[in-house]
């Protein structure tokens, strides 16, 4: 376990130095299984793994949810150990920003169309946050390749871009969704359901799943849309925050003459005081 950049950093000269190939996992800790098919894929492409645990007050535009970020520092590490994850980078705040969280002191990033849609429109200067704290993890860790999950469709494309763009020289690799067995897509927002919103919580799936059935049988985008909707306003258990059929290029909806090689449904639904997303990609 490192805490320090300048430990982690010199672990990261002799891997390159020995030829060692690194995969890396950002993580921001109260690890699930989701994470750790992230771990074990990097673990079968690479030499070394290492995994980042930081809770990175910088995406947060909600004081009151960063506050409450379960943190299990003592959980995490056995997990990680379990599975052989090589190296754990576990940073303190200072360490990562050492001239303090003020705006004026941050390099900022502006990501265009993309950064504007689902997520981005509901959590202004999320995606910049999360820009800053992976390029400086980047730089840090140096990895050959990232992985990132699906599940965080917008995420991921942002940080291709991001990737890309700056010259990172870095393979970003897109992991598919982990679920639990009733469909639910694994989070740690998950453990804040009530047992009886547990049991509801599948529905997300349930429905977008059967849209995706509907575009693969050459339903229009709209009659699809609209069916799903329809059964959101039904069950009064969700509300609904959206509901698109978007490309995979600005996440913007699909134009329905013109349907692209690769869209994807996407959703985001308060189920009790819980916020849940969720994405089914059609290639
Ligand atoms: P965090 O929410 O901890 O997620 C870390 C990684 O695990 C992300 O790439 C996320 O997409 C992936 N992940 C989460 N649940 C998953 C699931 N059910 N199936 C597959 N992958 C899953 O995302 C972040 O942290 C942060 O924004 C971070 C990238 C670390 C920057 O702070």
């Amino acid at each position: 376990v490192f805490n320090k950049v300048s430990t982690l950093k010199e672990f990261v000269n002799n891997c390159k130095f020995s030829k060692k190939t690194i995969g890396f996992v950002p993580t921001m800790g109260a690890l699930h299984e989701g994470h750790l098919t992230l771990i074990r894929q990097s673990k079968k492409e690479n030499d070394i793994t290492i995994c980042s645990i930081f809770v990175n007050p910088t995406q947060f535009n909600n004081a009151i949810d960063l506050k409450h970020y379960p943190v299990k520092h003592t959980e995490d590490k056995a997990l990680l150990e379990s599975i052989g994850c090589d190296i754990i980078f576990l940073p303190s705040v200072e360490e990562m920003y050492p001239s303090g969280l003020d705006n004026k002191n941050l390099v900022g990033f502006e990501f265009g169309d993309i950064e504007k849609q689902l997520e981005g429109a509901f959590r202004p200067g999320h995606f910049n946050g999360v820009g800053i704290v992976v390029s400086k993890l980047f730089h840090m860790v140096n990895p050959d390749k990232a992985y990132f999950g699906l599940k965080d469709l917008q995420q991921f494309l942002i940080i291709r871009k991001m990737t890309k763009e700056l010259s990172f020289g870095i393979e970003i690799i897109g992991v598919p969704t982990v679920r639990e067995d009733d469909g639910l897509a694994m989070s740690s927002r998950n453990l804040r359901l009530t047992p009886e919103e547990r049991t509801k919580g599948p529905f997300i799936y349930e429905i977008i799943s059967e849209m995706k059935n509907k575009l693969d049988n050459s339903q229009s985008p709209k009659e699809v849309l609209d069916w799903g909707i329809q059964k959101f306003q039904k069950n009064t258990s969700f509300h609904l925050e959206y509901l698109e059929i978007v490309n995979t290029t600005d996440l913007k909806p699909v134009d329905p003459y013109q349907i692209p090689a690769s869209y994807a449904i996407v959703i985001a639904a308060h189920l009790g005081k819980v916020r849940l997303i969720d994405n089914l990609l059609i290639e």
